[in-house]
């Protein structure tokens, strides 16, 4: 079976990519991931605000005991923070690990960094740049065009910068998506990663403390990302990679007939095992054997919106339906 696709440009073996992780920060995890089926990894985010915290530390590590002696003004005084030295090192020593595409992702907190960083990302060799849009705006002063026109200009910026392709990585949460991503797509974004999953805090209630819980997807977690597959990927020049609680073969399968090009998967690695690459690509190209297709290109986007029957079909709330065929429902569905 002929699984190829391409994404942003790229030949991809396959449309499986392991996503932005602590995964592949081993080697021989990324060897593995890699031996059983995957098509590209993207490294870990290089995040600026974490570099600004460590630096931080180093600093205060290093003056900790400075009145031990009152002439003495740093017991280590040529010592810095490495910056994103280590992460890049890191990143140049996985692309040289394996033979699969490499994606590099970065998350900055000022402008003028993204730039910078793109920059360094791209010398370590990475075939591809990740843009990982990821802040929670806490600033109630802030517009929602502030928002989105500052991530547009850094786009615009990072691509006039690099020569690699850039892919933008979005959360859900933007007032009207659809317009940024076709604000994107006109400046010259390479692909979609829809959608980032947020980190969301919970609360202890015997301990009244707020808690990290570890932040995996579960099945039936894809449906957002399924629908803008579906509205979007017609309509783009830009490639899809569809993201978020894509666990098994029948995910992938719903994704590129909604017309995503690839998927991320993060949280199924995590769960079944690096053997679940393989299991997916297993069941994708038994699926296509039973449909009599030959190769991805003879069902991706069959049901993106312009193919399907129903064009309101992605765009209705289920709910709609459920208020027309109400009596229908309850038979189906009897609430006691
Ligand atoms: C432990 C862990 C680390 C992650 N690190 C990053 C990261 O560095 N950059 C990023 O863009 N996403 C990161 N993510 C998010 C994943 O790339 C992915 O978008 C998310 O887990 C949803 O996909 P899934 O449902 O397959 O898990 C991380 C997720 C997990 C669980």
């Amino acid at each position: 079976m002929d699984l190829r696709t391409t994404y942003m440009g790229i030949e991809l073996k396959n449309p499986i990519i392991i996503g932005a992780s602590n995964l592949v920060l081993d080697l021989e995890m990324a060897k593995k991931l890699e031996a059983a089926g995957a098509a590209a990894i993207v490294y870990k985010s290089l995040f600026e605000e974490q570099l600004h915290l460590e630096a931080a530390e180093l600093e205060d590590e290093l003056h900790e005991y400075d009145n031990l002696h009152a002439e003495m003004t740093s017991l280590f005084p040529n010592i810095e923070h490495s910056g994103p030295k280590a992460h890049l090192l890191a990143l140049k020593k996985l692309k040289e690990t394996v033979s699969i595409p490499v994606f590099a992702s970065l998350n900055c907190t000022y402008d003028v960094s993204w730039i910078e960083y793109a920059k360094y990302l791209e010398e370590t060799g990475v075939d591809g740049l990740e843009l990982n849009f990821y802040s929670t705006i806490s600033d109630v002063e802030k517009t929602p065009a502030e928002v989105e026109d500052s991530r547009i200009d850094i786009l615009k910026k990072v691509k006039d910068a690099v020569s690699i392709p850039v892919s933008v990585k979005l959360s859900p949460f933007y007032t009207n998506l659809m317009n940024v991503v076709y604000r994107m797509d006109k400046v010259g974004a390479d692909a979609f990663v829809l959608f980032n999953r947020l980190f969301q805090p919970d609360i202890d209630i015997k301990e009244e403390k707020l808690r990290v819980p570890y932040n995996l997807s579960h099945k039936g977690d894809n449906r957002l990302a399924l629908r803008f597959a579906g509205l979007l990927s017609c309509n783009l020049k830009g490639s899809i990679c569809s993201n978020t609680g894509i666990h098994d073969g029948e995910d992938v399968i719903t994704m590129l007939l909604a017309g995503a090009n690839t998927v991320q998967v993060v949280s199924t690695v995590y769960k079944n095992g690096v053997i679940q690459i393989t299991r997916i690509l297993e069941e994708l190209s038994a699926w296509m054997k039973e449909k009599g297709y030959e190769k991805i290109d003879d069902f991706k986007g069959k049901l993106c919106k312009k193919n399907v029957e129903d064009p309101h079909a992605y765009r209705r709330g289920q709910y709609v339906d459920y208020l027309m065929k109400a009596k229908e429902y309850l038979k189906k569905y009897p609430v006691n």
